[in-house]
């Protein structure tokens, strides 16, 4: 075993870890739900009870699989044991009287449904293809039936509502259930799918005004996105990271712990050191990566002859090091960027490899997204909502 230089968690560092564990059909993490239990520690190994509603739950892989990677990490964590339990009737209960209420304020609330999946494209350093991976996977997940919001989390380097060809200006509207206008995202169909977007390109009054916001108002006016979008329903939220890490990523982390990152690196070896910190500082604020994208690998001719303008092997070495998948490596292509100039996604129009590629990484991403719906039945939603009977008002009824 190797050697451990950094402390162990407390429990209370473990649950909060854990709350980033969301139960898809629930809608809420697994602590506040009341379905993680004892916590033991030592040795680096963390044994934790979970209590599902019912034993044969078919969400079981998911929540085990996000439980690890929530918990691996922390630096102190070798290994994650998971001791499984089934809940009483009344715990049964209890737990659908919370999920009543969650489904109820999701109802109401602008805030990001929890049923979406998470999305953050980052990168250690800048211009290495984020919003070309930010447009071009949403585009691919609403061509596949999906509604995705896309937020422009680069703040003052907007470029989101040019390559998705979107120029139209942010209303404010005043929205069921709230006492404040809430902003409404600009939308646009693809396919069977929908993009519903927002970034401060479609504040100002034109490309060229230049914003120089810094740290907390970088911060607050994510947060506003966040949190003052009349979102609606939403199966995935596509986030363009600004380049580098710092005050975003840190907001994003306290805001929505559940963030998923895409790191995006170009093949280049030194490329590839600059992405590990963007993994370094996910590890910090104890966001999960998800996978990396290399993009900007090798450029073919028309005559097939490849060129590794770039370098070669960035990528994997940077998915090696940081434990987790390469998704796919986009090459270089010059429709990519004129689908960008152009406001058409490459992944809508083209028929060359990175088109493919993105097609291939929306699709590894949605087999790799638990389909909520087609899993009905897991908490024995129906009798147990029936029986329990109860009407929570008002928010501040919220069920302990
Ligand atoms: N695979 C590719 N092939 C060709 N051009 C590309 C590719 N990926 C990105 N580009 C081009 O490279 C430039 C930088 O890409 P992009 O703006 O997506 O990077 P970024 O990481 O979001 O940059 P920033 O850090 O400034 O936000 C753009 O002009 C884009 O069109
Ligand atoms: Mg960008």
């Amino acid at each position: 075993m190797s050697q451990r230089t950094s402390p162990a968690p407390t429990i209370e560092e473990v649950r909060n870890l854990l709350r980033a564990v969301i139960d898809p059909e629930l809608g809420d993490n697994i602590v506040d739900l009341g379905m993680a239990g004892d916590i033991t520690m030592a040795d680096g190994i963390v044994t934790i009870g979970v209590k599902l509603t019912i034993r044969g739950c078919p969400l079981r892989a998911q929540i085990q699989k996000d439980i690890r990677s929530r918990l691996e990490v922390h630096p102190w964590v070798q290994k994650v044991k998971i001791d499984w339990g089934e809940m009483t009737a009344d715990e049964r209960s209890a737990v659908m009287t919370r999920a009543r209420w969650n489904a109820r304020e999701n109802a109401t609330d602008t805030a990001v449904p929890t049923s979406a999946r998470v999305l953050a494209i980052a990168s250690g350093k800048g211009g290495v293809g984020k919003s070309s991976v930010t447009v071009n996977l949403a585009a691919a997940l609403a061509a596949a039936g999906k509604t995705v919001g896309v937020l422009d989390a680069d703040i003052w380097g907007f470029s989101i509502p040019r390559m998705l060809g979107m120029p139209d200006r942010l209303e404010a509207e005043r929205v069921e259930g709230s006492d404040k206008p809430k902003i409404i995202p600009n939308e646009r169909r693809v396919g069977n799918g929908l993009l519903k977007v927002v970034s401060t390109g479609m504040l100002v009054e034109d490309e060229g005004t230049a914003l120089m916001w810094r740290g907390l108002m970088l911060t607050k006016a994510v947060e506003q996105f966040l949190n003052d979008v009349h979102w609606g329903h939403l199966d995935y939220l596509v986030i363009d990271m600004p380049p580098g890490t710092g005050d975003v990523q840190m907001g994003l982390a306290r805001m929505l712990p559940r963030t998923d990152l895409l790191i995006v690196t170009t093949p280049a070896v030194s490329a590839q050191k600059v992405a590990i910190r963007a993994a370094d500082m996910a590890r910090r604020s104890f966001l999960r990566v998800a996978g990396v994208i290399e993009n900007m690998s090798a450029f073919e001719c028309e005559h097939g002859t490849s060129y590794a303008l770039f370098g070669t092997g960035g990528g994997q070495a940077l998915a090696d090091e940081i434990g987790v998948e390469l998704l796919g490596q986009v090459p270089i292509e010059p429709t990519v960027a004129a689908g960008s100039d152009a406001g058409e996604p490459v992944v809508l129009t083209g028929t060359g490899i990175a088109a493919q590629v993105f097609l291939q990484i929306a699709a590894s991403i949605i087999e790799d997204t638990p389909d909520v719906e087609d899993m009905a039945g897991c908490s024995a939603r129906d009798g147990d909502v029936a029986e329990v009977g109860v009407t929570v008002r008002r928010t501040q009824d919220r069920p302990a």
